[in-house]
């Protein structure tokens, strides 16, 4: 059986003071619970975090990635060096990297290889707009997407990796996909790895994101193929955070 996981992802959100307090609430609390947890702090923060998550449990990830290793591109973070400040995730192809900052699939997907060669494991989000829903393509939004990778690295790199459906819709709008829309999506993105690699696709985990609460948790994470939830707003209230954990525990 999978085993849940619960990832927070604060964006571009938090202070040394804020971060304090969040961190030591959660990994207080995290003794209690079934499900793995890990946060996603902005960089600056990661050596932070390392320090007041040491030996809580709590994993600890990146927001995103160079594609790079190493040398003249001014102002990227590689892939080693969140390896070295204690990342185990990292996330990659968030919607806001792919809207706002022009992140292609090809792009994508050349993080994700630089990513599992220095040892993380990447956290792959896909997902439709609104417009592409209404208009009936969100499957082959979402297939296309997750192909670029599968193209590139071959479906044993999902053996390492986390895939988050996150509908563009969904995110930071109050706007949930219902159980059964977010499991019609998650089924079929583990049928496409399915094809290949029967073995992989029933181990992959599979978050859903967009608006999850704790009002709104237990429900997602109880369809058959929803493995947890990459949480955002609700990431920053270590008290909604929890209550998220609990749903998955
Ligand atoms: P949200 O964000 O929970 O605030 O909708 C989710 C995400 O962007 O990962």
């Amino acid at each position: 059986m999978r085993k849940k996981l619960v990832a927070g992802n604060w964006k571009m959100n938090g202070s040394l003071r804020q971060n304090e307090v969040l961190l030591s609430d959660i990994s207080a609390a995290v003794p209690g619970l079934t499900c793995e947890v890990a946060v996603f702090p902005p960089y600056p923060y990661l050596a932070q975090s390392q320090l007041a998550l040491a030996g809580s449990g709590v994993a600890l990830g990146a927001q995103s990635v160079s594609e790079y290793t190493q040398g003249a591109f001014t102002g990227e973070v590689s892939a080693s060096m969140l390896a070295e400040f204690g990342c185990r995730y990292v996330l990659l192809g968030h919607s806001e990297r792919r809207g706002l900052f022009g992140e292609t699939d090809a792009v994508v997907a050349a993080k994700f290889e630089a990513a599992q060669k220095a040892g993380l494991i990447p956290v792959l989000c896909l997902g439709e707009t609104l417009a592409e829903r209404e208009s009936g393509s969100t499957m082959a939004v979402v297939a296309r997407q997750l192909s670029s990778v599968l193209d590139r690295s071959g479906v044993g790199a999902m053996v390492s990796a986390v895939v988050a459906y996150e509908p563009v819709w969904a995110i930071g709008t109050g706007m949930t996909a219902s159980p059964a829309q977010a499991q019609e999506v998650h089924a079929a993105i583990r049928a496409q790895v399915a094809v290949l690699d029967a073995g992989v696709a029933e181990g992959l985990c599979i978050l859903y994101g967009g608006s999850v609460k704790p009002q709104n948790a237990e429900e997602l994470f109880g369809q058959a193929d929803i493995d947890g939830g990459l949480i955002g707003g609700a990431a920053l209230v270590a008290d909604d955070f929890l209550k998220i954990c609990l749903a998955a525990s």
